[in-house]
């Protein structure tokens, strides 16, 4: 039996996490062994840090980990250095997780959910996003100090070897061959030492991929273009503080972001899945979320950690099917004609009952 590391995490984690294991648990019974790990919030009112060492250890022992979101105003004033997201970002590197694969594609029952010109929609939109996850600023040297003037001052530093940008190139380069074959590297080279590394290392890395069409954007027209000509765009491969702004665009060109899964991957196929929405305090605890993101997340985690493809297929299909069918939960929900607004829990046993 292999694995699975659950992290429910706070806010709606638990409530997508239960959904998501469900769906699992029916489309593929016995597959799979599950542990609950404490990580995010919950773990600093439990054990007074985001990501206790015992935590990390069995999500990287697992075959692979799921995770649903972390992070809540309850947390906000706690020092940065426990802060929930801390937490986040240690198991991120603690798994070695540096690519973050960002799906974004419209479902066609949910064409009216995207807010761009129907025109522009209508050309079709499905491009996926591969963030690199363990490097940049997240990752570099935070601090807060005071100048010499006695001015309270602060810095973090974005910071990229050649080895971290040829692999998550590699990575967009690998996805463009099985799909339109355009990579766009997205980056900030005008202004940034880093990004003119990224450029130069990305046009090498592309000489080991004659047949996929390179073109390099500058992020704030990256952020653009995504709205001006969507259809156009294919893998876009950026780092990582990039990819987390243009991810939560691109959720918002596809309808929602509570519809998007992602695959965070490293050398091995022991992956991270996680949705790419947060804890939402706001509605937590009144069944109000979407479960689709972490259910997709699953679906991933069958395809690209165990190579289970039909058992994917069968929870995406069931997804397509109950959006179909025209139920919504409120963030996709738009008063069109034959669409019925319903829980998170009535979504979650509608697409078990599609399985
Ligand atoms: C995401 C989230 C996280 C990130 C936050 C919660 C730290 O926004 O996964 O996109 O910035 O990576
Ligand atoms: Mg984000």
């Amino acid at each position: 039996m292999k694995k699975v590391a659950v992290i429910p995490g706070d806010g709606i984690g638990p409530e997508v996490i239960g959904a998501a294991l469900e769906v699992l648990k029916k489309a593929a019974p016995g597959a799979f062994e599950f542990q609950s790990v404490a990580m995010g919030g919950n773990a600093i009112d439990k054990y007074g840090e985001p990501l206790p060492a015992e935590s990390l250890k069995t999500c990287q022992e697992a075959d692979a980990t799921l995770l649903g979101a972390v992070g809540g105003p309850k947390w906000d004033n706690v020092p940065p250095e426990i802060r929930p997201e801390r937490g986040l970002l240690g198991v991120r590197k603690g798994l070695k997780v540096f690519a973050n694969i960002r799906p974004a594609k419209i479902f066609a029952p949910l064409a009216s959910a995207c807010p761009l010109r129907k025109d522009i929609a209508d050309k079709g939109i499905d491009f996926v996003i591969i963030r690199e996850l363990t490097g940049g600023i997240y990752f570099g040297k935070h601090e807060a100090f005071t100048t010499p003037d006695g001015e309270k001052a602060a810095r973090d530093v974005m910071e990229y070897t050649e080895h971290e940008i040829r692999r998550i190139a590699h990575v967009g380069f690998k996805a463009a061959m099985g799909r339109r074959k355009i990579v766009t590297s997205v980056d900030k080279a005008n202004i940034l030492t880093s990004s003119r590394l990224w450029r130069e290392v990305v046009e090498d890395v592309a000489k080991e991929y004659p047949e996929v069409k390179l073109n390099h954007l500058y992020v704030d027209n990256a952020s653009m273009q995504l709205i001006r000509v969507p259809s156009e765009f294919d893998v876009i491969v950026t780092e990582n503080t990039f990819g987390d702004i243009l991810s939560d665009e691109a959720s918002q060109i596809v309808g929602s972001i509570g519809m998007i899964p992602s695959a965070s991957l490293g050398d091995n196929n022991r992956g991270l899945y996680e949705p790419i929405h947060g804890s939402a305090p706001d509605i937590a605890g009144q069944d109000k979320a979407n479960p689709i993101g972490t259910i997709l997340c699953g679906a991933m985690m069958l395809r690209y950690s165990f190579g289970m493809n039909s058992e994917a297929d069968r929870i995406e299909r069931a997804v397509d099917e109950v959006l179909n069918d025209g139920l919504r939960t409120g963030d996709i929900f738009t008063g069109s004609e034959g669409t019925k607004l319903i829980t998170g829990s009535q979504m979650k046993d509608a697409i078990l009952a599609k399985l």
